[in-house]
């Protein structure tokens, strides 16, 4: 579906803002419909699923702020990320990416409702992290890529979810992390309890055993129209896959604005020459009409051996239909 635009199902303010003027000004590493997706998941969740909103690898905050905008007031989210403490990052480097969050949360009014914990996940365990209970409802899994932080990650999510919440678990299948896949399967083989049911651009969506089906509807209901295959097998179980259209943000109130994509993105490239293509090709057609037309008139006003072709009365007016059509 490469050039349909989609209506996404209503949102509040905040998220309405964010997702069409706020996205794109966070660096970082998130698609703009799996924002979208995410941002959504959050809201319906309000009052259907207990807990918090968590997130292991935050780095500037792009998904984690479009998960928690619009947080209602009495509720709080966690971001945990080693953050300035990149030694201890495997796989890449960052700079100034808490100076940069902490700057992202202050201007969309979250600072107050955000736990940061800087440290790393896989001694989060042994910290207590999963004594105090089953308390997260959206837990977002982009952390280190290496596979024995996914599947880390993973079993801190499973032991934390509250029933019904949703793991987002980042880069299923992105062939330049396959640490991530093999955290996957390595966490799926070992006896992990979450289950897959649904892949939005780039973030496999696992639930608990009992809320699969209820967290599928859901999704379809919401955005049944980006859906582009539905029940793939997928080791013992089936997921649905959605795709990345592009799509028409609305609020509440019924405005409605674009949602913003990132226009350095191959397929956003790709998306804009064709449609550049078929603004030539319009163009190009118009230019032909207008030659014919110009050629019957020019064959009106200089006959050959046709002076009679155009009553007196209508020369005047058509030589200036003729001048103007030449200037176009
Ligand atoms: C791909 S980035 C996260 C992208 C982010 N969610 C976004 O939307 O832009 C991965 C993050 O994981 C963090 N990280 C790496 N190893 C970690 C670990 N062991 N514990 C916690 N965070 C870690 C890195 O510092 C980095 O900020």
């Amino acid at each position: 579906m490469p050039d349909q635009t989609l209506l996404a199902p209503p949102l509040p303010p905040e998220k309405f803002r964010f997702l069409t003027e706020g996205l794109e000004r966070v660096q970082g590493y998130l698609i703009g419909s799996t924002a979208l997706y995410l941002s959504t998941l959050e809201y319906v969740q309000r009052g259907e699923v207990e807990g918090r909103v968590a997130e292991i690898g935050v780095h500037r905050g792009k998904s984690f702020i479009a998960m928690t905008v619009g947080l209602p007031e009495d509720q709080t989210a966690l971001a945990i990320d080693i953050f300035d403490a990149q030694h201890l990052n495997m796989e890449a480097t960052s700079v100034d990416a808490l100076r940069d969050f902490k700057a992202s949360l202050e201007s969309w009014g979250l600072t107050d409702r955000v736990e940061i914990h800087e440290g790393s996940s896989l001694d989060l365990e042994d910290q207590g992290f999963c004594e105090e209970g089953r308390r997260f409802r959206l837990f977002s899994v982009d952390g280190g890529h290496l596979h024995y932080h996914v599947a880390n990650d993973l079993r801190l999510a499973e032991k934390t979810l509250a029933e019904g919440g949703v793991v987002a678990a980042d880069d299923f299948v992105n062939q330049h992390y396959l640490g991530v896949i093999t955290g996957i399967f390595e966490y799926l083989d070992g006896g992990g309890t979450l289950v897959p049911y649904a892949l939005i651009p780039n973030k496999l969506l696992l639930t608990d055993a009992a809320s699969v089906e209820r967290n599928r509807a859901q999704l379809r209901e919401l955005f049944g129209e980006g859906l582009t295959k539905a029940e793939v097998p997928f080791r013992d179980v089936t997921i649905d896959v959605y795709g990345d259209p592009r799509w028409v943000v609305q609020d509440l109130d019924g405005n409605t604005a674009e949602l913003q994509r990132n226009p350095n993105t191959v397929p956003e490239l790709q998306r804009l020459v064709s449609q550049l293509r078929r603004e030539r090709n319009r163009v190009g057609a118009q230019r032909t009409r207008l030659r014919r037309r110009v050629s019957e008139l020019e064959a009106a006003l200089h006959p050959t051996g046709r002076a009679d072709v155009l009553p007196k009365a209508l020369r005047a007016p058509a030589r200036a239909v003729y001048r103007a059509l030449r200037r176009r």
